[in-house]
């Protein structure tokens, strides 16, 4: 009999910065204040990399020898590493191969997927292609980004709602019926307009005048995105429920995107499932852009049970979206 390999998550790990940057520190900061900001999004606080000469992968490495301890495994057993951030320490080299070298993983090859706040679901559906290829026995999933790199901290629009912080999952095969069961991915590039960083690539290279016109940060026209994020999270999450012939009787978690609250509220209507199925940590770490689900996944681990049904959700830049159904494969203990 041809038994299917599946892709199973078998551990999780997760880092944010010590550093907090309150709604209280905003006000101080531009025109906000902490109601209005709560009301919108549902944030109160996020996390910031504030350690001079420390990046994305700094966050990273400390979340992946988590996972390595928990898993009982050396960094050496990772065959292969793929980061989801649109904030690289640089452009090149990419940032899992900088992780890799940090890590000591001298077995594994890897690299950068960048689709923004999607950018841990496209790697995750990657990763557990390579696993179900047969080819690879360890790969590790990781969304990082340090947003505060490339934030304005005068565009009060913007600036409240992203945070700092990386989460890791690692990758093995089963031939059970656990793990990353389906996906639908989803990339449109005419939201791109929306929600981009100008400058420093291959269109428009850095200047003096793209610095002082400050087109090295996040540009984000907040309510358009917020309209799409709305439906294309939503609809895609109850696609993927009514393509699999699930019930929101069946799902346990809902693990959405951490973007602003009443997008989240929104997809769980959408699904029929209640406030206690979904996984919220926005009002403590914001919007962390590529790392807000593993991050979930890591503060929920220990509430987690073998065969629960999860839905991961998101809605990004690009625009990127899309949901992935997870059957969780271990009880933490
Ligand atoms: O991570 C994936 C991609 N990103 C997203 O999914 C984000 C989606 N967008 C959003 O979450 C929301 O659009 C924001 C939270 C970014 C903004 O909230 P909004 O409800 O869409 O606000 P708005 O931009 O429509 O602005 C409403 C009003 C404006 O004032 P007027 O013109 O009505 O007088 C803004 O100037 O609120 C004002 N405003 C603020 N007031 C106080 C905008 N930002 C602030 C602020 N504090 N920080």
């Amino acid at each position: 009999m041809n038994t299917k390999i599946h892709a199973a998550i078998t551990a999780v790990g997760g880092y944010v910065p010590p550093d907090k940057l309150t709604n209280q520190d905003l006000e101080k900061m531009v025109e906000t204040n902490d109601e209005w900001i709560r009301t919108r999004t549902g944030i109160t606080e996020r996390r910031i990399l504030k350690e001079p000469g420390k990046a994305t992968s700094d966050m990273i490495v400390p979340a992946v020898q988590e996972l390595c301890k928990k898993r009982g495994i050396d960094p050496t057993e990772i065959d292969c590493l793929i980061v989801g951030t649109v904030t690289p320490d640089m452009v090149f080299p990419s940032t899992a191969n900088l992780v890799c070298h940090k890590l000591g993983a001298t077995n594994a090859w890897g690299y950068d997927l960048s689709a923004a706040c999607s950018g841990f679901l496209f790697a995750l559906a990657q990763g557990a292609a390579l696993i179900e290829s047969g080819r690879y026995k360890k790969v590790v999933v990781c969304g990082a980004d340090k947003m505060s790199a490339i934030v304005d901290y005068t565009d009060r629009a913007t600036c409240i709602i992203f945070g700092d912080g990386a989460g890791a999952v690692l990758l093995e095969p089963t031939a059970a019926q656990l793990g990353v069961m389906d996906s639908i991915l989803r990339t449109d590039g005419s939201g791109g307009q929306y929600l981009h960083m100008k400058a420093g690539g291959s269109l428009k290279p850095a200047s003096a005048e793209t610095v002082a016109n400050r087109e090295h940060f996040a540009y984000q026209e907040g309510q358009a995105v917020f309209k799409f994020a709305v439906k294309g999270m939503a609809d895609v999450s109850a696609e993927l429920m009514e393509k699999n012939n699930l019930k929101a009787e069946d799902i346990s978690w809902l693990v959405p995107h951490q973007a602003n609250l009443r997008i989240i509220d929104a997809t769980a209507n959408r699904m029929g499932l209640g406030t206690e199925k979904v996984m919220i940590n926005i009002e403590r770490f914001g919007n962390t852009t590529a790392a807000t689900i593993p991050l979930c996944l890591w503060e929920w681990e220990n509430q987690l049970k073998k065969g629960d049904n999860i839905i991961l959700a998101a809605f990004g830049g690009g625009f990127t979206w899309g949901a992935i159904w997870v059957k969780w494969a271990y009880d933490t203990k």
